[in-house]
């Protein structure tokens, strides 16, 4: 370990400069605008694998944004390990709910703040410098490959058709993946499986124009008023969903399963104050760990319709809208779970409005393995790194080419992720401890030796 640590203290601030430079291109896949960086981002990743020592390096152009490719073979008869990891990120907005610019990365108390900073910039460039560590330090014991891609907050669509086109280049004996989070830094952990999704946009529309409201409120629905009732609807006294059939194919857990992800360490009070509320909410008769980790969950991403500016517009609106997913636990199938939700949606709207839904993208869940040498890598590596075993852990997010790389390749996946649920992914804020960073990048390559010895044994 001593080489790992003397390097990363010999380079600590270059380990550092390069990410903040990789954090200033807004790579934004949702938005069309940010194009051009997003290309950008792309050639970056590629170049800094290339000066960290990868060979093969390819910008790989798909119908989307392009995949960075890289690889070192060292030796044929070593394992292989692909690392997978995202160089898009969640648009910035709301932009004046941030203390300092999303793409002008500023460090405030040992934390550095910027869109990407945790989900996945931070996240993956550990690797790319775990990797140019051992290339540095002669310790690379395994092949290794990089597939970092830039439309995973999109739903990987592109991603999904690469892998099937290129089965040999990705031939691997492991995916490892570091875009997950642990308890905290106190209490490492390992995430043992993602929830899967369906996202789908619901319309609802009642008259053919705006109305006046005094002149025609009272006679005609309301579509939004409507479409909140239609929401409301899909959860019953208990939080359960209720839309026939969700549940059928939910493998429950058991007891010793449950009784596991509850011994993980929690403090609800500590929960409920990062998030500034005073009760939680969920499914009766399921703790929070299993809400978020071992439970389907239906959530209204957004919702609009009618007069939404400044001041007052006395209006009934033609229209009303929402974006909503559901989270998909094993072995709930993310088009059926679509396909029962748009049947029944349609079914309980009343004949004053007419609805659509229109699908959006989806993913499958997974759960992967403890009792596997990669696992077990993994383990060995943070328990060095930390000084302390991890904890499995069930995470609540997704990421839908998990589940392909296991379909498509037949190549398991190890979550080692470095992130914090309080590192605000998604929101205004997002950060990453520095001492995170730097964790990961003295972790990964403890993970690739105890991965190339375990699989010699
Ligand atoms: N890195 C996250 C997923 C994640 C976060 C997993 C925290 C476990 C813990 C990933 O970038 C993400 O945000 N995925 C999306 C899905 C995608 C299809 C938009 C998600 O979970 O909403
Ligand atoms: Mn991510
Ligand atoms: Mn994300």
């Amino acid at each position: 370990m001593q080489h790992i640590t003397a390097y990363i203290d010999q380079n600590k601030e270059r380990l550092l400069d390069e990410l903040f430079a990789l954090l200033r291109f807004p790579s934004v896949s949702a938005d069309p605008k940010y194009k051009a960086d997003v290309l950008k981002t792309a050639e970056f990743v590629a170049q800094k694998l290339r000066e960290s020592g990868a060979d093969e390096v390819e910008v790989c152009q798909t119908a989307g944004y392009p995949i960075v490719y890289g690889e070192k073979i060292i030796d044929s008869s070593r394992p292989t390990v692909l690392v997978y990891g995202h160089y898009d990120v969640q648009p910035p907005d709301p932009l004046e709910l941030w203390k300092t610019p999303p793409f002008e990365p500023t460090v405030r108390d040992g934390k550095i703040y910027a869109r990407g900073a945790c989900d996945d910039k931070g996240q993956f460039y550990m690797h790319v410098k775990a990797f140019e560590l051992m290339m540095q330090t002669n310790t690379l014991p395994c092949n290794i490959k990089f597939m970092i891609e830039g439309e995973e907050e999109v739903g990987s669509n592109n991603l999904g058709i690469f892998v099937k086109q290129n089965k040999e280049r990705l031939k691997a004996d492991v995916v490892l993946i570091s875009d997950t989070a642990m308890i905290s830094m106190e209490h490492p952990s390992l995430e043992t499986g993602l929830r899967g999704l369906s996202y789908l946009e619901v319309e609802v529309t009642g008259p053919n124009r705006d109305l006046h409201s005094g002149v025609y409120g009272g006679a005609v629905a309301n579509p939004a008023t409507i479409l909140a009732k239609m929401i409301a609807s899909l959860h019953d006294e208990n939080n359960h969903i209720t839309i026939p059939g969700f549940y059928d194919k939910v493998i429950e857990l058991t007891e010793a399963e449950r009784k596991a992800i509850n011994n993980a360490p929690y403090d609800e009070d500590e929960y409920k104050k990062d998030l500034d509320v005073t009760e939680l909410w969920g499914e009766t008769g399921y703790t929070t760990f299993e809400r978020t980790g071992t439970r389907p969950t239906l959530e209204v991403n957004g919702i609009w319709g009618g007069y939404t500016g400044e001041g007052a517009k006395t209006v009934l609106p033609s229209k009303a809208f929402a974006k909503i997913s559901m989270r998909l636990v094993p072995n709930q199938v993310s088009d059926e779970i679509t396909e029962l939700f748009t049947k029944h949606f349609e079914s309980i709207a009343p004949k004053s409005v007419k609805v659509t839904v229109k699908p959006h993208h989806g993913g499958e869940p997974v759960v992967t393995p403890t009792d596997s040498i990669a696992y077990r890598a993994a383990e060995k590596a943070i328990t060095e790194s930390f000084g302390k075993a991890p904890i499995p852990t069930r995470g609540g997010g997704s990421i839908p080419i998990v589940a392909l790389f296991e379909a498509e390749l037949g190549i398991k996946t190890v979550l080692m992720g470095f992130g914090l649920d309080s590192d605000a992914l998604h929101s205004p804020n997002e950060k990453y401890d520095i001492f995170n960073y730097y964790k990961g990048i003295e972790t990964i390559p403890l993970f690739h030796k105890y991965f190339a010895e375990l699989s010699a044994e």
